[in-house]
């Protein structure tokens, strides 16, 4: 075991875990308690330098009751999916050893984000696949079945406890144990992919996905073609497309998946409407982009939320920045961030010839700030001392 057993009889784990982003949506569950899903979906693995959750599990036969912080504040741990990822964990870690040391003990998590919880980029996700591989870590546990307990933290989390590109199989059985996450590529496989998020300026928060996906399921005629026909087709396509690095089909997949995702919120009654007048704006510009360039560039794809997510190849990561900071200048100082902090002048890297067939409305401040980042690694380990969130002595640090 790895974790961290200090003299007071504390034992602690730190990890930090990865936001992931769909390429083939995840809409719609057909168990809403073990959270499984009516389709497969697929994603990309965010690099973690620039998005990550953080998290510190303590275990002591001393504490006396479970408990939770989250962002420095803490927070009801009665929450029923935080109350079946922590007996699922334990469950685990007796299957494996009916006699195994903490099976008594009571445990604290604290957790933390790089990124402002608030932007809407996932943070579910990075949480609960970082609060499983921290328990892991601190019961000694190491096993597939970590993304069945991922998963019923929330469902999208079990793709982050993998880099590069990960399925996620709906599977067929009513318990849940085959409808798994694996890895399709290593975040190795294809470093030329990179993924810029336009962080949309929004108002409050709309439907959240628990809800909004239930109320698809009930309501839209279009769903169930969508899982039974359109989307095993498509897992199999981008599979290959990723396989054989082909982004054309890569991103003609993405951006129609993105479509027909937000197609079925339309259907859904009444409608829930996620992407805004930004969104769309930024999905016609992109369009004329493409066409103008004659391939695929930019393949854009929308969650839950307002927010652009592009998937590009690093040849036209500049041209892109700059076809952004063009149509939707802003007056923040930081506006390009993370693995770029500067966008160069949209005429002198844009081709005059495909500068000439984009045209629309410039928006001030419609875009908050993009982050450039790219495909990464799954859970990371820490032990350095500072990493840890809990002290040696159980205290949560301030
Ligand atoms: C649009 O995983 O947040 O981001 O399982 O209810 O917690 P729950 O939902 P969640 O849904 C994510 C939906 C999505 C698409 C995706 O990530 O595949």
């Amino acid at each position: 075991m790895d974790a961290k057993r200090a003299k007071t009889g504390v034992v602690r784990a730190t990890t930090t875990a990865p936001v992931n982003i769909a390429v083939i949506k995840y809409w719609g569950k057909r168990d809403t308690k073990l959270l499984l899903p009516i389709n497969s979906s697929l994603s990309g693995t965010l690099d973690q330098e620039q998005l990550h959750a953080r998290t510190t599990v303590a275990a002591s036969s001393s504490f006396e009751a479970d408990e939770i912080w989250l962002n420095g504040k803490q927070e009801d741990i009665s929450n029923q999916r935080l109350q079946n990822v922590l007996g699922a964990v334990r469950a685990l870690a007796a299957k494996k050893d009916p006699e195994h040391p903490l099976k008594d003990a009571h445990i604290k998590i604290a957790s933390v984000n790089n990124f402002p919880t608030a932007a809407g980029l996932a943070s579910s996700a990075a949480g609960y696949a970082c609060l499983v591989a921290a328990l892991a870590e601190l019961f000694g546990v190491q096993d597939q079945e970590l993304t069945a307990i991922a998963r019923v933290g929330s469902g999208s989390a079990c793709r982050s406890l993998m880099g590069g590109f990960v399925r996620w199989e709906k599977g067929t059985r009513d318990d849940g144990a085959d409808s798994l996450a694996s890895q399709v590529v290593p975040e190795s496989h294809w470093p030329d992919m990179q993924v810029l998020i336009l962080v949309v300026n929004a108002g409050k928060k709309g439907v959240s996905s628990t809800s909004g996906m239930q109320s698809t399921v009930k309501t839209s005629a279009l769903i169930n073609h969508r899982a039974e026909v359109v989307v095993p087709q498509r897992m199999k396509d981008i599979e290959k497309a990723i396989q054989d690095r082909d982004f054309q089909t890569f991103g003609r997949i993405t951006m129609q998946d993105s479509n027909q995702f937000h197609a079925t919120c339309l259907d859904t009654y009444p409608p829930i409407f996620y992407m805004n007048d930004v969104s769309r704006q930024i999905v016609q510009i992109l369009t004329q982009y493409n066409d103008a360039a004659g391939e695929i560039r930019a393949a854009y794809t929308y969650d839950a939320g307002p927010n652009c997510v592009i998937y590009c190849l690093k040849q036209h990561v500049q041209e892109i920045l700059s076809l952004v900071c063009h149509y939707f200048p802003s007056s923040e100082s930081e506006f390009v961030r993370g693995r770029s902090t500067t966008a160069s002048d949209y005429s002198s890297t844009v081709d005059a010839a495909v500068r000439e067939k984009i045209s629309g409305p410039t928006t001030a401040d419609g875009v908050k700030y993009i982050l450039h980042t790219g495909i990464g690694p799954g859970p990371k380990t820490l032990t350095n001392e500072d990493a840890f969130l809990i002290a040696e002595d159980g205290s949560v640090k301030q």
